[in-house]
């Protein structure tokens, strides 16, 4: 495995596996990987010759209030981990090379960025798509891997790849979850033993509120307060929101007649922790 910070090596590289006709399938990350992550590059390794990893904590996408400086970031172990699950090169680059200050191009989305996680964090997805555009420019996958747990990126990154006819086929993974039932992320690292039990609070509200689905409720807004009663229970968690909206175009729905994606985000101490459901049997 190679570890690659310049933009115009990894071309070389990738040119070279063209030539060859291998194909390519990359799994972008912002390191501090966990066993979701590595999920994605194990996926990547069996549909692919050959699996690149980025590495990079975008500044585009934090607000000036939010983690971007303490973001947790731990390369070696990240490598290890990379080499462990068959990664063939890793993506380093540094943030003059990738965002130079004379960056004056940006990837909007309308619509779909509009609610949920872009609404109380406003730019973010401006932010992803603008980096997630250069990353599939400069390494030209065949296939490219997302996490359903950042299940509104994954819509958007889907459309973005769609609507500016990126050549790359865009692969969503399902979340991964910790015994007890928290979404991995690297964020839990920020979590203290009591907010991390309390966290789980997020998955079992969730599976009680596919309990009601499964029993035929389908009045959103009742499901709605059901979650957020039930996360109210746990006194460490601070809702940011819990929406119902519809699986693909991400609009607010009254009653569930399609697939649905339950989306929620609650603060524990200064952490914010997102999780989701999806429900398609309607
Ligand atoms: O999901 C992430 O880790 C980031 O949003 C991504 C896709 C690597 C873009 O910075």
């Amino acid at each position: 495995m190679e570890t690659i910070s310049k933009i115009n090596e990894i071309r070389n590289i990738i040119n070279e596996w063209k030539r060859q006709g291998l194909t390519i399938g990359f799994v972008p990350t912002m390191g501090c990987l966990h066993q979701g992550h590595l999920s994605l590059i194990e996926q990547a390794k069996n549909e692919n010759d050959k699996v690149i990893v980025s590495i990079f904590v975008n500044p585009l996408q934090f607000r000036p209030n939010e983690d971007f400086s303490r973001y947790p970031r731990s390369l070696d172990k990240d490598l290890e981990g990379c080499r462990n699950f068959g990664a063939d090169l890793v993506f380093t680059p540094s943030l003059n090379d990738l965002l130079p200050e004379k960056n004056l191009v940006y990837v909007d989305v309308d619509l779909l960025g509009n609610n949920l996680c872009g609404s109380s964090r406003e730019g973010h997805f401006r932010g992803v798509c603008t980096i997630v555009a250069k990353l599939f420019n400069i390494l030209t996958p065949d296939k490219s891997y997302f996490g359903e747990k950042d299940a509104q990126q994954l819509a958007i990154i889907t459309r973005m790849a769609e609507d500016l006819n990126f050549n790359t086929k865009i692969v969503p993974c399902a979340i991964v979850r910790e015994s007890d039932g928290l979404a991995m992320s690297s964020r839990n690292v920020y979590l203290t033993l009591e907010e991390r039990q309390a966290a789980t609070i997020i998955s079992k509200s969730l599976s009680s509120a596919k309990s009601l689905l499964q029993k035929g409720k389908r009045d959103s807004l009742n499901i709605k307060s059901f979650i957020i009663d039930s996360i109210k229970t746990e006194p460490l968690a601070n809702i940011d929101y819990v929406e119902i909206v519809d699986h693909s175009t991400l609009q607010f729905v009254d009653i569930i007649e399609k697939p649905i994606l339950i989306a929620v985000a609650v603060y524990f101490g200064k952490t914010r922790l997102i999780d989701n459901l999806t429900y398609k049997e309607v």
